[in-house]
């Protein structure tokens, strides 16, 4: 029985990667590493925690000696890395817990498999370590056709971020990122370490923490709070449901070539107002509302410091070498999201109120 580690399983991203691992392999032994900071909510998790090969261990990537012994013991030889600091607003305010747990913890990993696998006979055959990056490492397009007349590569600009981008971030957030996938890479280049990165664009879909844009204003939307636009709302970012990025993850990890780097995206920019737009207009038809009577919850606010202008990624590479491509369009996606919002009040309310986090640490300890 193959044993795989999961960084970050009880976040956004990594409940879904977690579900689809636990049901689709059942022969493998499914490991949610997690230290369940704010982001992490075993709730996620519900429906899978108590299949047979699931286990979930609560540990800081940090900790370089438990993680270690977690390599030896455990005997693992697949890491999907998923655990982070996720939130480039909270970057700003306080850029160490970024640089600590995405720079620091991905070393310690690192370290940690190089040295379980590399004291094995085989050593890293049939071992990969898989790195899960953001696109905003490669900083920000320019925004050249600012109305979307949907010509060229992408609607609003001619250019897209491929796997040559140079990397440019500009937030503490994108820096962090930036800062691991170069130690990803280097331990592939320098050990020979069987590493893989992906860097993906924003994604969106059930169990999101309701402080990024869309979790936050369906609940808004719902409860008739403002919405604070950052800017004039005019920043474009890339769209990909969340399911589409497990999928991708899924195959990459099987069947990528190591020392590679594959961007995935969902080719559908969108600008944040429109976004907005969008979701009032579902809220409102799903809660039996007149029509946008609530976009004039629409309150602009002072722009985010450092704000990216625009993210789109060219997925072409990944399409061509594994053949993926994504399944749920923006129309069909942000519906299933706005729905799952409504009809999950009580998970909304019990990550808002800070449930969530006093019954973990009843059981865990305090985080
Ligand atoms: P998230 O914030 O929802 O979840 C992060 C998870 O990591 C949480 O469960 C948290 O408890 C755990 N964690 C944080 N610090 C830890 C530590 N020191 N040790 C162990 N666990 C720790 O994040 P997400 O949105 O699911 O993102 C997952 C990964 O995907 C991140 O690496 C992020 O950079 C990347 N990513 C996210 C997006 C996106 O749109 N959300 C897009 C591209 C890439
Ligand atoms: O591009 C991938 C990245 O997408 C991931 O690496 C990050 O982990 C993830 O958080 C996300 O980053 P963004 O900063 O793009 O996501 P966020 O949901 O915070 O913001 C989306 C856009 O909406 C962005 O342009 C800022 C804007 N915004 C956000 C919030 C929270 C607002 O206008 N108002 C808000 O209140």
């Amino acid at each position: 029985m193959k044993t795989i580690v999961i960084t970050g399983g009880a976040g956004f991203i990594g409940n879904h990667v977690v579900r689809l691992f636990v049901n689709k392999y059942p022969d493998y032994r499914i490991i949610n590493v997690d230290k369940l900071t704010y982001a992490g909510n075993l709730a996620n998790l519900k429906d899978v925690e108590h299949s047979p090969n699931y286990e979930f261990r609560r540990i800081d990537i940090c900790d370089f000696d438990t993680v270690y012994s977690l390599m030896r013991d455990e005997q693992v030889s697949g890491i999907v890395h998923l655990a982070a600091e996720s939130h480039v607003d909270r970057s700003i305010k306080d850029p160490f817990s970024f640089a600590q747990t995405n720079v620091m913890g991905t070393l310690s990993l690192l370290q940690s498999a190089r040295m379980y696998w590399e004291s094995l006979p085989e050593k890293y055959d049939g071992k990969n370590f898989y790195h899960i990056s953001t696109d905003e490492v490669y900083g920000a397009l320019i925004l050249n056709r600012p109305d979307g007349d949907g010509h060229g590569n992408g609607p609003y600009g001619d250019d897209l971020f491929t796997e040559e981008n140079k990397y440019m971030p500009h937030s503490p957030y994108s820096a962090s990122k930036a800062s691991s996938d170069h130690f990803v890479r280097a331990f592939h280049d320098t050990y020979g370490m069987p590493t893989i990165i992906t860097n993906c664009s924003n994604n969106y879909g059930p169990y999101q923490f309701p402080e990024k844009l869309i979790p936050l204003f369906i609940n808004n939307i719902r409860n008739r709070k403002p919405l604070p636009v950052y800017g004039k709302g005019e920043n474009v970012r890339d769209w990909l449901y969340v399911e589409d990025h497990a999928r991708a993850i899924d195959l990459i990890f099987h069947n990528g070539i190591p020392g590679e780097t594959y961007n995935i995206g969902g080719f559908n920019e969108k600008k944040n107002i429109d976004v907005v737009k969008t979701m009032v207009k579902i809220v409102d038809r799903l809660l039996g509302r007149a029509e946008n009577e609530d976009e004039n919850l629409i309150t602009f606010v002072t722009d985010r410091a450092g704000h990216d202008l625009r993210y789109a990624i060219d997925a072409s590479k990944l399409n061509r070498h594994l053949g993926w491509k994504p399944q749920v369009n923006f129309d069909e996606g942000i519906e299933l999201t706005v729905k799952w919002y409504l009809d999950n009040e009580e998970w909304m309310n019990n990550v808002t109120s800070g449930d969530y986090q006093r019954y973990y640490e009843s059981m865990y300890g305090k985080r």
